[in-house]
């Protein structure tokens, strides 16, 4: 198949590019470099450096190389950035990609996969998340996914584009080639072994009382290599039915099992400070993927934290950065 993949220099997005080119997929890229890395684009991708904003641009790019499917990842994805500039993360994520939608109609490409989030169940009163919980973000990012989620249901019955959306729990992990660089990086994992590799003195865990059993909170760390695989299934597997899959592996860690884990992992010390709660934090969040797991046949494989971990670390220290 001829898919664009959008935010595909990104962390997730290249590591997605790279399994549908394993796939044997005919893979394009496009993405603004606002937040991605020119060199985490597979080789084998083309590359355009485009905004998805630029519908005629993108356009374009869909009718001249005869673009079949669209796995959509262009976004950006930080809860306190969003929480402190709303109207970038609406424009980023609802209008620039409702226009890319509008090229999407304009040259007949009907199929699209969507990444969202856990965000958009907000503070769940069950566990594990099926993809029938409450849809009730607390903050704009969840919020700004919930609203283009809403907006492919209407371009579903309107307009017959078909879609599957992936709400991700927590990506981590890196592939042989492509792992985390984010800047800033907010993320535990990375923090975490930036403290291993002594670039920070110590791990902030933010709070320790909550109703976990160790007080720090638990999340569904998923490979990212097993996500991109469901990336994959979803988009051979797209037919007349719009579908919504939670992703995750369904196991949960705490915070501090991540810190003791990648102290194991690294053979480094991981000094840590207990700090104030960081505001919005749910106490567990923790995926049921039985969904698409039924029905993709989609199973992750990469769940032991102690590999995903690894895998990050592997790839840090065989990749150098500044
Ligand atoms: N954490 C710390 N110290 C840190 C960083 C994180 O204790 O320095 C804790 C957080 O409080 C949280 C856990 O580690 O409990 C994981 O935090 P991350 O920032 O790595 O990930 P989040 O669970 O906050 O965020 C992820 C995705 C978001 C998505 C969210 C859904 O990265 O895009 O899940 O709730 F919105």
């Amino acid at each position: 198949m001829k898919i664009l993949i959008t935010g595909g220099a990104g962390y997730i997005g290249s590591v997605v590019t790279e399994e549908c080119i394993t796939s044997g997929h005919e893979t394009f890229v496009v993405d603004n470099l606002v937040k991605g890395h020119r060199e985490m684009v597979h080789s084998a991708a083309r590359f355009f450096e485009n905004d998805i904003a630029d519908k005629a641009s993108i356009t374009r790019i869909l009718d001249e190389n005869d673009i079949e499917a669209v796995i959509h990842m262009a976004a950006y994805s930080l809860v306190g950035e969003s929480m402190a500039d709303p109207s970038t993360y609406y424009h980023n994520n609802v209008v620039a990609g409702l226009e890319l939608l509008d090229a999407m109609r304009a040259t007949g490409v009907s199929k699209l996969i969507f990444s969202s989030t856990a965000a958009v169940y907000g503070e769940p009163k069950e566990q594990p998340i099926s993809e029938n919980a409450l849809l009730a973000p607390t903050n704009t990012y969840g919020e700004t996914k919930l609203a283009f989620e809403k907006l492919l249901m209407r371009f579903d019955a309107a307009y017959g584009i078909k879609y599957t959306t992936l709400r991700y729990f927590n990506a981590a992990g890196a592939s042989e080639r492509y792992g985390e660089i984010h800047d800033p990086e907010t993320h535990l994992i990375p923090l975490i072994l930036d403290v291993a590799e002594k670039r920070s003195p110590h791990a902030s865990i933010f709070g320790d009382d909550y109703s976990t059993p160790d007080g720090t909170c638990i999340r569904d760390y998923i490979h990212v290599t097993d996500l991109a695989k469901a990336h994959v299934l979803a988009i051979e597997q797209l037919g007349d039915t719009s579908k919504t899959y939670n992703l995750g592996s369904g196991g949960g860690y705490s915070v501090k099992e991540a810190v003791e884990m990648a102290a194991k992992v690294t053979g480094c010390e991981i000094p840590v400070k207990i700090v104030d709660r960081r505001a919005g934090d749910p106490a567990v969040l923790v995926a049921s993927s039985d969904r698409i797991k039924a029905e993709l046949g989609w199973k992750p494989e990469l769940t032991e934290l102690s590999y995903i971990i690894g895998s990050a670390w592997k790839w840090r220290r065989t990749h150098s950065r500044a």
